[in-house]
């Protein structure tokens, strides 16, 4: 057995041989395929990517029909059980598991950059004090670009670094900022003799100069946070690639990739779960409801996926974080109508025949409410935890000899040439 593909063009009665590698045939290798000498040769033809490989990564694999997830070759269940969030940071970051050292150093690191000009303020105070914070986050961060000109050096790697930790270490401060921003709240500064999740969710809740932390709800949110920090080439982070490879700044890259995140098929879900929660309102409804949604009358957000065929092994461990949440602040009220929502889902042929289960923003968004984050911030929370893989791809693209601008092509099926008609003489 050759690997190999040998296709005969029916146009012309040529046959072409064509590799195959990593279970891929180049597109460019098509190219060749012509049937008359001036063409452009064949194209591969895949709106929305649905079968084509953009890269080669190291950093996360899945296999959706089988419900896996690694980081680097590490399952996700074990990740999350054991590892802290900065930890999976390095992880997909560097590639390997800190050593105590390393993961010392790498927090010290993150700690000592988490203040962010005061500029950031001011023109953070002239959003509308209604202002969606995906609106202001993506914003502020692609504005980070203005304050760090030397993160232009996107060849170096130390400047690369710098970046990085900037990166980690400002935007969960400007996402308390956010926070507070919209509760016309003043904002609380970092303070370095917290962790990183302890310090966010100080900026966030702090009142008065107190916060009493709650490390049940700190270590769920960790735990949030670790299950979003990767899911190779998402939407976000293929924006975050795309855009990176015009060799932008990395604070304009994430920017873009923030700009993905928010729409409703995306990180959007977790907020448009509980728009939807609500308009049910109560569990009596929910079978009216999915007859709604088979009659086409919208989704059920926070279920299907791109790639999860079989239940999203983040779904998973987020129903037991839930639990553990909601033994410290009580039951989340919507939480009866989810459970409806996905029982019901579940033994419906509509949804079974499309393999559709409850994907990663079922159940986090009523875990953030729980916590008391408004709807409109989940999303804010889902940035924070997709953050380190957003880089660490952008990285791995950088580095990637093969890559270049990504610059897709199409298949213009517009007028054919035709002369211009002067304003004066159209009808
Ligand atoms: N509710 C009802 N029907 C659905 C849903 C849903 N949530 N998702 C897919 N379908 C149907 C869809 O109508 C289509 O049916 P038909 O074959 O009869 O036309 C079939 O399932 C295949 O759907 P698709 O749109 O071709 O699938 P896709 O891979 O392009 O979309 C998705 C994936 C996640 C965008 C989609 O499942 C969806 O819109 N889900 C709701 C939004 C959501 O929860 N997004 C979060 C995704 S996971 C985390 C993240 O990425 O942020």
């Amino acid at each position: 057995m050759t690997d190999t593909i040998t296709v005969v063009d029916n146009r012309t009665g040529r046959e072409y041989t064509l590799p195959i590698v990593d279970g891929t045939i180049r597109a460019s290798d098509l190219a060749q395929i012509r049937a008359e000498g001036d063409d452009h040769g064949l194209m591969a033809y895949d709106p929305a990517y649905l079968n084509t490989a953009s890269c080669r990564s190291t950093i996360t694999f899945i296999d959706g029909d089988k419900g896996i997830l690694r980081y680097r070759g590490y399952p996700i269940e074990q990740v999350a059980e054991t590892a802290s969030f900065l930890e999976t940071a390095y992880l997909l970051l560097e590639g390997e598991l800190p050593t105590a050292t390393q993961l010392a150093a790498w927090e010290d690191d993150v700690k000592y950059h988490t203040y962010v000009h005061t500029n950031i303020t001011k023109f953070l105070s002239g959003f509308r004090y209604d202002a969606h914070p995906m609106g202001m986050l993506l914003g502020a961060v692609g504005a980070l670009s203005t304050f760090y000109p030397d993160a232009k050096d996107i060849h170096d790697p130390h400047s690369r670094y710098v970046q990085r930790v900037r990166l980690m270490a400002k935007v969960p401060t400007i996402a308390a900022f956010l926070f507070r921003h919209s509760r016309g709240l003043p904002y609380v500064f970092p303070r370095n003799d917290l962790g990183y999740i302890g310090n966010f969710v100080n900026m966030t809740f702090e009142i008065g100069g107190k916060h009493e932390p709650n490390p049940v709800l700190q270590r769920a949110l960790e735990i949030l946070l670790i299950l979003h920090a990767d899911h190779e080439q998402n939407c976000s982070t293929s924006a975050v690639r795309s855009v990176g490879s015009s060799q932008v700044d990395p604070f304009s890259a994430v920017s873009a990739g923030i700009a993905a995140l928010y729409g409703p098929l995306h990180g959007g879900a977790n907020e448009a779960v509980l728009r939807m929660l609500d308009e049910i309102g109560d569990v009596a409804n929910v079978p009216a409801f999915i007859e709604s949604v088979k009659a086409g009358k919208g989704r059920l957000m926070g279920f299907g996926h791109r790639v999860y065929k079989s239940y999203d092994p983040r779904a998973k461990l987020i129903k037991r974080v839930a639990d553990d949440v909601f033994e410290q602040t009580g039951l989340n009220p919507k939480l009866k109508i989810a459970v409806e929502l996905e029982r019901i889902a579940l033994e419906d042929e509509y949804f079974v025949s499309r393999r559709l289960y409850p994907n990663v923003d079922f159940y986090s968004g009523l875990i953030y409410q729980a916590m008391g984050y408004p709807t409109d911030y989940f999303t804010v929370l889902f940035a924070l935890g997709r953050l380190p893989g957003w880089i660490a791809q952008w990285e791995e693209m950088l580095r990637d000899k093969e890559q270049k601008i990504a610059r897709p092509r199409q298949i213009y099926v517009g007028a054919a040439e035709r002369p211009f008609v002067p304003l004066a003489e159209r009808g």
